[in-house]
């Protein structure tokens, strides 16, 4: 019997080593790649048009053989734009799935979140779309992005209102709990501020708020000729609602999270007139945004997004990065990111020594249900 159970033991054995073998094989064939976004959610369209850039750039890639021979997996998670969901999920891809590096995240706030996880595992991050300056900076070495960020964002829209709309008054309005609404409301304050405009409202709310009138009433009384408003766009469209209403006949301005047609589905005639920056527009001429846009169009049928184009940028540098690497091991990818020059649909990306690329922007205003192409913008 003993002897029985011996045999058996080292067989059950031989079998775990020939189970092991074989795994190991499937998994070097393919590389596995990790994606939070808030696919639900009160910004679940940001989530979708970036997972839809993401199987753009993978479905491309694969059909060119894969990445040094490996085809490519991307992982989805949904983070649901909850900084807890983000890193939890984070954490499993990492753990369970073993993805060798990650897209993501959306929102400036679950990125931030994300970022300390990546690096202290040694896995490579890139955000497409989190524009706040902590996403890397507290993020560590390990977190890049594709994206220009908030200071820069704040100190265009600054120009815009002193130099365009010849705006002396601003008043801001911002959400205290997430962390690019207040990064983009500051950063903007302090640039009106430094050329000579004055900010006469620094109003607040928490994230979730629907009722905005008594910070209105409050900005109405003191007739700014801006309202700076730093939000996504479900909010900022409620906000424009209830503004108008307010009697406030101010100029609306805001940053890239208004780029969504909920923009207008929520916000209707109240919206129109307003200008927010941008990533890029569809407008645009240059020979990569138009392949870009047609081969975007005729697999989904829409005109792509900022941050459908940015996920598929930050898709596209990442396999680029992997390739020169020449490996899957985290920190010879995170050295080919630092060292990568690369062309991509928004522009060239090269990382700065915190891990930004530097990019122009674009101005757009909303006006019956489109947006309308203003103009490019360097500093
Ligand atoms: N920039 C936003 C953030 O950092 C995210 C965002 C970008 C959302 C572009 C929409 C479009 O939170």
């Amino acid at each position: 019997m003993k002897k029985f159970i011996q045999k058996l033991t080292i067989l059950g054995m031989a079998l775990a080593l020939v189970a092991c073998g074989g795994k190991k094989e499937e998994e070097a064939s393919v590389i596995k790649i990790g994606s939070v976004l808030p696919l639900t959610g009160g910004v679940a369209a940001f989530g979708q048009a970036s997972k839809n850039g993401i199987l753009l750039a993978q479905e491309e890639i694969n059909k060119k053989g894969g990445i040094n021979g490996k085809k490519v997996e991307i992982i989805f998670e949904d983070d649901e734009a909850k900084p807890a969901s983000s890193a939890s999920v984070t954490q499993k891809l990492i753990n369970n799935d073993k993805v060798i590096s990650i897209i993501g995240a959306v929102n400036s706030t679950c990125s931030i979140a994300d970022g300390p996880i990546a690096t202290q595992n040694k896995i490579p991050m890139i955000t497409p779309v989190s524009t706040n300056p902590k996403v890397t900076t507290q993020g560590g070495e390990y977190v890049f992005r594709a994206c220009f960020i908030d200071p820069f964002q704040g100190k265009i829209l600054s120009k815009f209102a002193i130099e365009d709309l010849k705006a002396k008054k601003a008043a801001v309005l911002y959400d205290v709990g997430n962390d690019y609404s207040k990064g983009l409301a500051e950063f903007f304050e302090e640039a009106f501020k430094e050329a000579g405009g004055e900010v006469v409202a620094s109003e607040t709310y928490n994230t979730g708020d629907s009722d905005f009138n008594a910070q209105l009433t409050k900005i109405s009384a003191l007739k700014p000729e801006v309202l700076i408003l730093t939000d996504y766009y479900n909010t900022v469209g409620l906000i424009a609602k209830q503004a108008r209403a307010a009697g406030i006949d101010a100029v609306f301005l805001g940053g890239d999270g208004w780029d969504s047609p909920d923009l207008f589905n929520v916000g209707g005639e109240a919206i129109n007139g307003g200008y927010f920056t941008n990533h890029y527009s569809p407008d645009d001429t240059a020979s990569q945004v138009v392949e870009f846009k047609a081969a975007y169009e005729k697999k989904y049928n829409e005109v792509p997004s900022s941050y459908a184009v940015l996920a598929y940028d930050a898709a596209n540098v990442l396999f680029a990065a992997i390739e020169q690497a020449g490996s899957t091991d985290g920190e010879k990818i995170k050295d080919s990111l630092k060292n990568i020059e690369y062309q991509a649909v928004t522009g060239k990306i090269k990382f700065d020594e915190d891990r930004n690329p530097i990019k122009g922007a674009v101005i757009l205003k909303a006006k019956d249900g489109e947006q309308k192409f203003v103009k490019n913008v360097k500093l």
